[in-house]
């Protein structure tokens, strides 16, 4: 990787504590440049969703700390921090997030249909790209069902979607293969680094299968990154 490209994380003295809680992070440092991609480990409990939630927007870091594709994360206001989130990133939530009261192709298509900047990057029209995409996931005989009505990995694989399609910036997927068994995960894998690849974004992955680390770039140990609770 070269040194000279531009970093689409810069976290400096980025510390967050939840309402009343102890100090959950106290990160000195942590960069990642643009097209790297990242593998992100830690015990569970370690705050590696809260440090994803903090990146991505859903939390809010304090000012000057956190820079992400050159936004200071922390000066903007939570509507603004929603926006570029629906701009820039796809996110697989570890909990998926998905609309209750959609179908499968709706929750995959709509944040490509509410974010004109997303859709400006599809390379094909959106129904196409949805049932490409959910065919990769083999989930393509799913695309009328309700989400409520999916196990949890077919849930994941609609989350998993929902997140690439309109190739975000940046990708951050928490734990987004933790319910599908071998052969979906490699389909999911190779679907999600052929994309990164495509529109050279970003990724950053958490996961506990440390089997999956040598796939990435570089690996990073939260514990070994944060300062809180030492
Ligand atoms: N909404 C919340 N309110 C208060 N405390 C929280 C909240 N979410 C997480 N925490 C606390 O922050 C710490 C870090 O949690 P976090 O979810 O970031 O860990 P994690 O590394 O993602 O764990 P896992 O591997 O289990 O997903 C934990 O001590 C947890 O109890
Ligand atoms: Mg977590």
């Amino acid at each position: 990787m070269v040194t000279d490209t531009p970093l689409c994380i810069d976290a400096r003295d980025l510390s967050f504590a939840y309402a009343k809680g102890p100090p959950v992070l106290d990160i000195p440092e942590l960069t990642i440049r643009s097209g790297e991609r990242v593998f992100l480990y830690g015990p569970s409990g370690s705050g590696k969703t809260t440090l994803l939630g903090l990146i991505a927007g859903v939390l809010n870091p304090p000012p000057g700390t956190l820079s992400v594709l050159g936004h200071d994360i922390g000066a903007l206001s939570s509507a603004a921090r929603d926006s570029f989130r629906a701009s820039h990133i796809g996110y697989v939530f570890q909990m998926f997030n998905l609309i209750p009261y959609l179908n499968v192709r709706d929750n995959i298509a709509l944040p490509v249909r509410i974010n004109s900047e997303r859709k400006k990057r599809l390379t094909g029209r959106l129904d196409e790209e949805v049932a490409s995409a959910a065919s990769h996931l083999g989930i393509e005989q799913l695309l009328d069902e309700k989400v409520t009505r999916l196990s949890v990995g077919q849930q994941q694989r609609v989350a998993a979607a929902r997140a690439i399609l309109g190739s975000p910036e940046l990708i951050i997927a928490d734990e987004p293969t933790s319910s599908l068994d071998a052969n979906r995960r490699h389909a999911f894998l190779d679907l999600l680094f052929a994309n990164v690849a495509d529109a050279g974004s970003t990724l950053l992955f958490v996961s506990h299968d440390l089997g999956l680390a040598d796939q990435f770039d570089r690996s990073l140990s939260l514990p070994e990154l944060n300062r809180a609770g030492e």
